[in-house]
């Protein structure tokens, strides 16, 4: 339902957040449409409410620079920028920090993070209410414009989402600029509100915009570096091989011995539940890589709603 933000509507949506539901949420961009970051059942909703055939990594937002210290690591340049631009339109993608329990699914499994501390009073007052990093895309379905008035949001994700925020329009109507910094070169990944020239300035060093290869500007997708496991990926396996470790998605009674090394098996989902695999896939799929095998067998994965986006992603690691 809609809600006129106030404090007791912000203070209801705050309880929302932390058992697990979703909010739309106003920003100075667009509406987001936030869940808990440290929750990855959370975030999978995220992904069920905007239909989106793949799993794209999810801008967190903090209160401050000082609840993003938590999760990322913020070198100098980040800190000057954020004293010029936070809060405000701006995403800056960094390192992230080890133990800071955003959930692998909001960041598709990379180690870095995207985070932006937003320039607007209901976001802001959400934010410290909850007390909660949040994972927010722009509250639309996939494929659609991003919403910036309330009304919007409820036309697209109504049924999917437990409370709307609403604060009237967005001031700015475009997405934040997301900035690279987990590099030795800043490159700016998504234009928006905040300029190039505008970070080149605060940082005193020439910022470019991410080019693909030739000079075609890369389009957001496709500048995504995407989280692929080192060791090879066999899918729709019926059975376990010498070497290989086990991604399960239901029982695993046919598939392995009783004795099968523990570091060696996980499953996504022992009652099949697409939602609990959404939400653990980069996490298990990441043990499994680090115990060593040199390859992981997966499950067959049915392919409709959330598993829609499980299997691209594994289709992808089983290519790279
Ligand atoms: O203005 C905004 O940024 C809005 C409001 C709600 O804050 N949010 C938004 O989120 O536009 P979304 O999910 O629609 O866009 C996230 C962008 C995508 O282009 C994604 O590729 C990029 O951020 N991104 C997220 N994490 C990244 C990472 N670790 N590395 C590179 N790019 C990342
Ligand atoms: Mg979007």
């Amino acid at each position: 339902m809609i809600k006129a933000a106030n404090s007791r509507s912000i203070a209801e949506a705050a309880e929302i957040l932390r058992g697990g539901g979703l909010v739309g949420m106003p920003t100075e961009t667009v509406y987001g449409l936030a869940a808990n970051a440290l929750d990855g059942e959370a975030v999978a909703k995220i992904f069920e409410a905007k239909g989106r055939p793949s799993f794209n990594p999810l801008i967190i937002h903090v209160s401050d620079i000082e609840a993003a210290e938590k999760y990322v690591e913020v070198d100098a340049r980040a800190r000057n920028l954020a004293q010029s631009f936070w809060p405000g339109p701006i995403t800056f993608v960094l390192p992230r920090k080890k133990g800071g329990g955003i959930s692998d699914l909001a960041s598709a499994g990379l180690d870095t993070l995207a985070i932006r501390v937003p320039n607007h009073p209901t976001a802001l007052e959400l934010l410290k209410v909850s007390g909660l990093p949040l994972a927010a895309p722009s509250a639309n379905k996939s494929g659609n414009l991003s919403p910036t008035t309330p009304a919007h949001v409820h036309a697209q994700l109504g049924a999917s989402v437990d409370m709307i925020l609403a604060a009237g329009p967005c001031k700015v109507g475009l997405e934040s600029t997301v900035l690279d910094l987990s590099g030795d070169a800043p490159e700016v990944l998504r234009p928006g509100g905040i300029t190039a020239e505008q970070i080149s300035k605060v940082l005193g060093v020439e910022v470019g915009y991410a080019k693909a290869q030739g000079d075609a500007p890369k389009s957001p997708g496709m500048l995504l570096k995407h989280y692929a496991p080192n060791a090879a990926v066999r899918i729709n396996a019926i059975d376990v091989r010498e070497g290989e470790a086990l991604l399960a998605f239901g029982s695993t009674k046919f598939m392995v011995a009783k004795d099968f090394p523990e570091d060696r098996l996980r499953n996504l989902s022992e009652g099949q539940d697409l939602h609990e695999a959404a939400a653990n896939l980069f996490s298990m799929l990441k043990e499994l890589d680090e115990s060593g095998a040199k390859a992981i067998a997966i499950m067959a994965i049915p392919n409709e709603g959330i598993g829609v986006a499980i299997n691209d992603r594994i289709a992808r690691a089983a290519k790279g």
